[in-house]
């Protein structure tokens, strides 16, 4: 029969064995693998547990619990060790990825107001201090709202087909912004004072024309309104816009919801009335047409013609943002090339 002070030399050897391995080990593949080596399941601690089987029965409680503290000992230690580990890999991680608040951060790319937003957001600030509202009206019109009640006449040029994109017997895509007028007349008190903004359309397109670009108008109604109302409006608008002291000057023109009417030119923003190429060496710039609201348009709405009166005008917001901005080609606007937009930044 064996005894227990014959096991037990070697219960301590393993001991030692176990607490030194566990104590080298760096890392915590390294300490598993002693784990796995000294007391898993196929490891010489289970084997010793084993021995029992050579023992006397009296002995044998004895032993198992001997080997029982052993493992209970280096489970422990494992456990305290594997800790130990984890605090040093946290450690290193921490100090390889080591955070200088005093650098400066890398700046995400911010995106740009497009050319279109930043002029039409200059021209309704401008006319928001004269006092005008901003109104928007739906893009697909009625033949009512973008024609007849602007005393555009059936036969009229501007309804044909290849001006107008027609998307029913008696719906366009608003050709202009004016059907804005209509719509506030209808549905607001007077006197008033209104813009509109956004997009149109007509079948053209070539170096200065869109088939989908961009208006902003004004419009007046109230009891006295007068063609030199008008052109103070339009002058106050040109100098903020321009940021510049340009003349105006009014050409007579012709549009069938005003009435008179004109065409509004500035002197030339770049070469201030000298002459340059953006002028064509005329030193005038064409900016809008505009004009006295024809008292058919009021009647249209069944608005008291006798009583109201007022004055209208409209720019195209391209055609501003490419005299600003020395723009050559309106295609550049809608194409929407970064190295173009960031310009604008
Ligand atoms: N609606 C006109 C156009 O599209 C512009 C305009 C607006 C003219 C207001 C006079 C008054 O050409």
């Amino acid at each position: 029969m064996t005894t227990i002070e014959q096991l037990k030399p070697q219960l301590e050897a393993l001991r030692e064995d176990i607490l030194n391995a566990i104590a080298l080990s760096k890392t915590r593949p390294v300490l598993y693998d002693v784990k796995v080596k000294y007391f898993g399941k196929s490891g010489p601690l289970t084997a010793l547990m084993k021995e029992t089987g050579k023992l006397s029965s009296d002995l044998k409680p004895l032993w198992g619990q001997l080997v029982n503290s052993l493992m209970q000992e280096v489970q422990n230690n494992y456990a305290q060790k594997e800790e130990q580990i984890k605090q040093i890999e946290i450690e290193e991680l921490m100090s390889a990825q080591e955070l200088d608040v005093t650098l400066s951060g890398v700046k995400p790319p911010m995106g740009t107001y497009h050319p279109l937003t930043i002029v039409t957001q200059q021209i309704v600030a401008i006319l928001s201090r004269l006092g005008y509202s901003l109104r928007l009206g739906p893009i697909i019109e009625s033949d009512f709202y973008n024609f007849e009640a602007l005393n555009i006449a059936e036969n009229h040029p501007a309804r044909e087909m290849q001006d107008t994109f027609f998307v029913g017997p008696k719906h366009v895509l608003r050709t202009h912004t004016s059907p804005i007028q209509i719509h506030s007349l209808e549905k607001e008190s007077l006197p008033l004072k209104v813009m509109g903004t956004g997009g149109v359309f007509r079948c053209d397109s070539d170096i200065s024309h869109l088939p989908h670009f961009h208006q902003i108008e004004g419009l007046y109604v109230a009891e006295q309104v007068s063609m030199a109302d008008l052109k103070g409006t339009i002058r106050f608008f040109v100098k903020e816009f321009f940021a510049k002291d340009l003349k105006i000057r009014f050409r007579p023109s012709y549009f069938p919801f005003t009435e008179p009417s004109a065409e509004v030119d500035c002197q030339c923003p770049i070469c201030q009335g000298k002459g340059c190429s953006l002028c064509k060496q005329t030193g005038w710039i064409e900016i809008g047409g505009c004009g006295l609201v024809n008292p058919k348009v009021l009647e249209s709405v069944h608005v008291d013609s006798k009583r109201w009166q007022g004055f209208a005008f409209g720019f195209g917001i391209e055609r501003m943002a490419m005299i600003k901005y020395h723009i050559g080609d309106i295609r550049l606007l809608p194409e929407n090339d970064l190295r173009f937009l960031k310009q604008f930044s």
